[in-house]
């Protein structure tokens, strides 16, 4: 049997030293004993952007980039979208196992009994602009949660872990809701706990004078869908985040506000709004090579494309390329599927493209249908972020409970300027 060390020589000094592998991978920490001198601190690894460093053991999702393979706790993303539902599966993410009967209604209980705003809350969103993003009002809008909630801060204990993920996972899309009921100058609509999660919040979008709203169940179960396959996605920028933040003890709620402001970046969950905004851009077919010829010369990027991870087809992007024929039969096709399409089929044929291993991802089509949904494109990352906020939420526990972990606090290779004699202003040139 091979050892699972590795064995490195430091040239400086001649030494050798053996590092343990586990799971393929090495312990930065034990890096810091190769030293050239007693005074030098050790060896540290430089990883920008973390592209190749673990920062932690989790049990919540896995991804397998070259297969296209996604699953939440063991369990496989196509079986999850095919047989679950989205509060079933955020129950899986946040506790670890799929419920029984009795604790699926116990948890829909829960989850409903928090969907209200204090009034306040209410107010709070009312002090936006009429024109404020709506991302920008749920980033707000989550933070300001966390001074209605002060027994939040308690994140050692359990029970108040417990009653913070119910009203996060309850409120999130109240407040998305009404960010958009806000921008149209609506009346805001009452949580309805008569509805399933996705019914009630499609019922708090778009509720007019009827007595009572009856979501399309297509696209209720549409968005249900969608909802899951966001639901959590290993150690992306906005579950860092949350990971990151959460890790000085800030209460949740400042933990999901700072989650959901790394979300709403064009390069994570703004992405799908770009996607769309470059779709109408192109108008039509014939525009797509004019696209393809700038993204290739270097001069933009194909929103949609491209992954840190996936070096396949996205499998999120394949189960809403399904959705979408479902939710047109519904709502009439939104014409920029054919733009989409084409752009896939055209760029799965570039080697650009091939040769970088660039492939749709979740991205690329969940827009598409949100428009056809009469969403407006600045909502897509705020549905984004309901569907994200188990998946942080269990980070975030995760994190806090792992007896590895401490404050994060990243090394950094000092490049600046060496030690300076202060100059008076007066003196400075
Ligand atoms: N269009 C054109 N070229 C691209 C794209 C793209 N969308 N994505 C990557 N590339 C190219 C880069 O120019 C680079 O080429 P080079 O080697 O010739 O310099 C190569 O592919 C590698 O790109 P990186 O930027 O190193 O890849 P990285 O892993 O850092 O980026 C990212 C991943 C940010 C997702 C990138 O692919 C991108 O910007 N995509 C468009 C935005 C997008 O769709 N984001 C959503 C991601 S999914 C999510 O967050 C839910």
């Amino acid at each position: 049997m091979p050892k699972e060390t590795l064995t490195i020589t430091d040239n400086r000094s001649g030494r050798q030293y053996e590092i343990a592998i586990d799971h393929g991978a090495i312990r930065a920490t034990d890096l810091s004993q190769i030293k050239a001198s007693p005074e030098d601190g050790g060896i540290v690894s430089y990883d920008p952007a973390l592209v190749n460093t673990a920062s932690c053991r989790s049990h919540v999702s896995f991804i397998d980039g070259d297969a296209g393979i996604l699953r939440y706790r063991g369990y496989p993303i196509e079986e999850l979208a095919e047989r679950s539902s989205y509060l079933e599966v955020a129950y899986l993410i946040v506790k670890g196992e799929l419920p029984t009967t009795t604790h699926f209604s116990m948890w829909q209980h829960n989850i409903k009994m928090h969907t209200m705003l204090h009034e306040n809350v209410k107010r709070f969103i009312d002090g936006f602009r009429y024109d404020a993003h709506p991302m920008g009002i749920l980033v707000g809008t989550v933070g300001a949660l966390s001074t209605f909630y002060p027994d939040a801060k308690h994140v050692v204990a359990l029970e108040s872990r417990r009653m913070q993920t119910r009203r996060l996972i309850g409120k999130i899309p109240t407040i998305a809701a009404y960010a958009y009921r806000h921008s149209l100058g609506l009346p805001y609509v009452h949580p309805d706990n008569e509805f399933s999660y996705t019914g009630n919040y499609l019922s708090m979008l778009f509720r007019m004078t009827e007595a009572k709203y009856r979501p399309d169940p297509v696209l209720e179960h549409a968005l249900d869908i969608l909802f899951i396959l966001h639901a959590d996605h290993e150690q992306n920028c906005s579950s860092t985040a949350a990971r990151v933040v959460g890790s000085s003890q800030a209460d949740p709620y400042s933990v999901v506000a700072a989650a959901a402001a790394a979300l709403s970046g064009p390069l994570h969950g703004g992405a799908n709004e770009a996607v769309i905004r470059m779709l109408r851009e192109i108008g039509s077919v014939d525009q797509i090579p004019g696209l393809i010829k700038q993204v290739k010369a270097g001069e933009r990027r194909l929103m949609g494309f491209g992954h840190r991870v996936y070096k396949n087809y996205d499998p999120r992007a394949r189960i809403i390329k399904r959705i979408a024929e479902q939710v047109f039969e519904v709502t009439g096709k939104n014409p920029l599927i054919d733009i989409a399409i084409e752009l896939e089929r055209i760029a799965l044929q570039d080697d650009y493209f091939v040769s970088r291993k660039l492939y749709p991802n979740v991205d690329f089509y969940s827009g598409i249908i949100y428009e056809a949904m009469h969403l407006p494109v600045a909502m897509f990352p705020v549905l984004f972020a309901i569907g994200r906020t188990p998946g942080w939420l269990a980070q975030w526990q995760e994190m806090l409970l792992d007896k590895e972990q401490k404050i994060a606090r990243p090394r950094q290779l000092y490049i600046g300027a060496p030690v300076r004699d202060y100059l008076p202003i007066e003196k400075r040139t």
